[in-house]
Formats: C-alpha cells, structure tokens, sequence
C-alpha cells in the first residue's frame, strides 16, 4: 500500500471542503490527517504490540468523513472511499479500511460488536474536537460572527457540560477519557485567564507584584 499516493488523494479530494457548514476550507483534509496521527498514538497506549492495523487505520483515518457530516455519512464515506482506493489497495485491505470507516460513528451500539480498531478510529475521532481545537474553532466562529471578546467570554461560561459528559462517556478507553479530561482543563484554564486579560485585568497580579516589591526590597 503506497501511503504518500494515498495521502495526495485524500488531499486532492478534500483540500478545498470543509468538514461541515461552518468549517473552514480544507478542514476536511485536515481532520482526517490529525485522527490519522492520534488513532495511532492511540494504538500504542491501547494495543502496544500490535501495529497490524497502523497502515488501515491512518487510510481509514484520512478519508473516514469524505461524505461529509450528515447522518449517514459514515457509511457513505465508506463507499466513496472504497471506489477511490481501489488502484491502491487490494480487496481484502479496502474491506478492512470500509469496515472501519462505516463503524466510526456507532458509539451507542452494543460496543461488544466492535473491534478494539473501531474503537480506537472513534476515540481519536471524537478527542480530535477537544483542547486545542476548541480554542481554534471558538475564535473562528467569533470572527465569522462577528463577536468580540467579551461575547466568547460570555460565551466560555455557558459551556454545554452535559454535552461534554455525554461525549466523554462515549470514548471506549480509559486512556482517551485522561486525554479528554487533559484537553478540557486546559480549555477550562485558558478562559480563567481570558476572563481575566480579556477585560483588562492582569492574570496573577499579585503574584507579580510581591515578586516586584521582593527584588526592589
Ligand atoms: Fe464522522
Ligand atoms: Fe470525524
């Protein structure tokens, strides 16, 4: 499997799409590039001594919401990406990427039907929204908007907790719901500070200034 003729595919097909509506051009490509790196840090933490599945899964990664983000676009992603694989890949590695993109969006089915590959592409896929990228996408919704500063900070207060838990509780390895709980207390940091600069204030003032006085002293 030729993975760099792979890549230029996926990047041919969805350089200019965003992943949804309100997305930015090219996120699409650039969604399935991130899933495809994590879902393989994944892999080691989960199933250190077996890298059988690396090369399917970064595939799977790179194209697994070709379709789009609509209900049925797992499995719609599944069938556009088996027809673009089929000069790369043979027909027993199209079904086993297939396999995995039609499952990625089954987080409320009995998990026992499920491969720990599964399971693996819909934790990277569901973290990949969190820390970071929250801020990112945060500010560019504000820029499309046009709100301003004291609006995201209204904003970072109402933060939709019982969405957070539901998706939380949807991750299938405990690892993944760690790297969750990192990336939201970094998030849930950053607007403590933001609250504070983004009126004006400065962020351990105090700290600051007993510092200041204790050199001058
Ligand atoms: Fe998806
Ligand atoms: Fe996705």
């Amino acid at each position: 499997m030729d993975l760099e003729s792979i890549r230029q595919t996926a990047y041919g097909l969805m350089e200019k799409r965003a992943a949804d509506e309100s997305g930015e051009i090219g996120d699409a490509y650039d969604h399935g590039q991130r899933v495809g790196r994590l879902v393989i840090s994944l892999r080691k933490y989960i199933l250190p001594d077996d890298d059988s599945y690396d090369r399917l899964l970064t595939v799977a990664s790179w194209f697994h919401d070709i379709a789009g983000d609509h209900d049925n676009h797992a499995r719609q992603s599944a069938e556009m990406t088996g027809e673009r694989l089929k000069e790369y890949c043979s027909g027993a590695d199209i079904r086993k990427i297939c396999a995995l993109i039609s499952g990625h969006e089954d987080r409320v089915c009995d998990k026992k039907q499920l491969s720990d590959y599964v399971k693996l592409l819909q934790d990277a896929d569901l973290l990949d929204h969190y820390g970071g990228y929250e801020l990112w996408d945060a500010f560019l919704q504000a820029k499309r908007h046009g709100y301003g500063i004291p609006d995201v900070i209204e904003q970072s207060k109402s933060a939709r907790f019982e969405k957070l838990l539901y998706n939380r509780q949807l991750l299938n390895f405990d690892i993944s719901k760690l790297i969750f709980d990192d990336r939201r207390e970094f998030i849930s940091a950053f607007y403590k500070r933001f609250a504070v600069e983004g009126t004006g204030g400065i962020w351990n003032g105090d700290l600051i200034l007993s510092y200041f006085y204790s050199l001058n002293n």
